[in-house]
């Protein structure tokens, strides 16, 4: 599932709004713009149906006296600490799981890159030509994930629709797990595959619709995460993996929030259950999370990513990543694989929060305490009250309100750091239990 805000201001909003209209498949900005010479079909923006709805949303937190708690302007770099108009936060809403953004290592590789080869990759590497950065980022995700191959592109989000987009099609199947992210379901919806939304975490319920519906189809993707960002909990990878072979089908994990997080030598949920990770066919990741960079790739085999280097429309018809910011991700992953004491304190940051939590007697939900802890309030009301007197109290931490969860599922969500000290961690456990206890 994707971050979506909830209300609150009208930018926000519109996140959310397009969340709910992609998931009907439509783009929230395209389907009422007049074509030229139609113009007495176009409504204007604020007649949109779903925009109206936001403003209901916006006037009832209003109403209830709610801040909104979104697009607030960081003073500088938010880590597991930042500033916002000149007040210093104890910060649980950065993805840099490992501590590393502002790395004096990563800014000097970004740095040079950036004077060596300009500000640009100038056009699709296709045509305009490669630059060694990019391959040896590439080179570095495919030795870390012990594969043949990777493709980096510009987008993480991209990526996941344009290569779902691109090897599937109609007559395919794609069945993905309930909560999966919003780029995965977009890319499913470009392909024209059949789509199915098994339960989360849920094999049995994948092998059900399997059984009955895989031979109706030509080929099949499950499409899984590593480590889901709305529970902070993971799937039984064997299971799936199992699964994938008896049923003929190709296995996508995204590991947005499993690369340096899981495993003990930060490899991620292959790591986690010791599973080689040539058994998935095809890794998707993010650079913008643990590598504190931007952009996403895909690992796997040769065949693979040269299909993709010479078909993705998000690869062949767009830019190369800008090359600091491929320096900038080198830097980062070989600091991952070199130094993964940071993923054994964000382990320990993370179950000390998590035990914290269980034992203030709030409700965690199916967080395996890795980097990801929600605490689910079950009202939306509750969970953004709770996040603003947080946040009044120097705890910057994100509520997760309907339409973005289920109602009974709204939540205040943690991301921990190995930037965090035990002491920001038990300051926030003392702030999270007296607040929650007024409400
Ligand atoms: C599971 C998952 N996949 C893909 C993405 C998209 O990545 P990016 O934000 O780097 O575009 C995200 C981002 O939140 C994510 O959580």
């Amino acid at each position: 599932m994707s971050e979506k805000p909830g209300f609150g201001l009208s930018l926000p909003a519109k996140a959310m709004l397009m969340a709910r209209l992609a998931a009907k498949g439509k783009s929230a900005l395209a389907p009422e713009l007049g074509r030229p010479g139609n113009r007495k079909e176009t409504s204007t923006w604020s007649e949109l149906p779903l925009f109206r709805e936001l403003e209901t949303l916006r006037n009832t937190a209003d109403r209830l006296g709610v801040v909104s708690p979104y697009f607030r302007v960081h003073d500088g770099n938010a880590t597991g600490h930042t500033a916002i108009a000149g007040r210093p936060l104890i910060n649980y809403a950065s993805y840099d799981y490992l501590g590393l953004n502002g790395d004096p290592r990563i800014i000097a590789a970004a740095t040079e890159a950036m004077g060596h080869y300009g500000t640009s990759a100038s056009a699709s590497r296709l045509v305009s030509g490669e630059r060694q950065v990019h391959l040896e980022l590439e080179r570095g995700i495919a030795d870390y994930y012990g594969v043949e191959d990777a493709v980096a592109l510009v987008s993480g989000h991209a990526t996941n629709v344009t290569v779902i987009g691109q090897i599937m099609a109609a007559g395919d199947l794609i069945l993905h797990d309930e909560l999966i992210h919003n780029s995965a379901m977009q890319g499913a919806l470009l392909s024209g595959a059949r789509r199915y939304a098994f339960r989360h975490n849920d094999p049995d319920s994948l092998e059900t619709y399997l059984k009955t519906h895989r031979d109706q189809h030509k080929r099949a993707l499950i499409a899984i995460e590593g480590h889901y960002s709305m529970d902070g909990d993971i799937p039984d990878l064997p299971r799936f993996i199992e699964l994938a072979r008896r049923y003929r089908c190709w296995l996508m994990v995204d590991e947005a929030h499993g690369l340096g997080v899981l495993g003990r030598n930060s490899g991620g949920i292959a790591d986690h259950f010791g599973i080689a990770h040539d058994e998935v066919d095809i890794w998707m990741g993010t650079l913008s999370k643990t590598l504190v960079s931007c952009g996403g790739y895909i690992a796997g085999k040769k065949a693979l990513v040269e299909y993709l280097k010479f078909s993705a429309p998000g690869f062949v018809y767009s830019v190369g990543m800008q090359p600091a910011t491929a320096a900038s991700a080198l830097a980062a992953l070989n600091i991952v694989r070199a130094e993964p004491e940071r993923s054994a304190r964000l382990r320990a940051n993370s179950t000390r929060f998590l035990e914290g939590v269980k034992a203030a007697r709030l409700n965690p939900g199916t967080s395996i305490g890795a980097a990801i802890v929600p605490v689910i309030t079950g009202s939306s009301v509750k969970a953004a009250k709770l996040a603003e007197a947080m946040f009044l109290r120097g705890v910057n931490v994100q509520p997760i309100i309907y339409p973005g969860v289920p109602e009974r599922s709204a939540r205040l969500r943690f991301f921990l750091s190995a930037a965090h000290t035990e002491a920001d961690i038990d300051t926030t456990l003392a702030i999270l239990t007296e607040e929650s206890g007024k409400l």
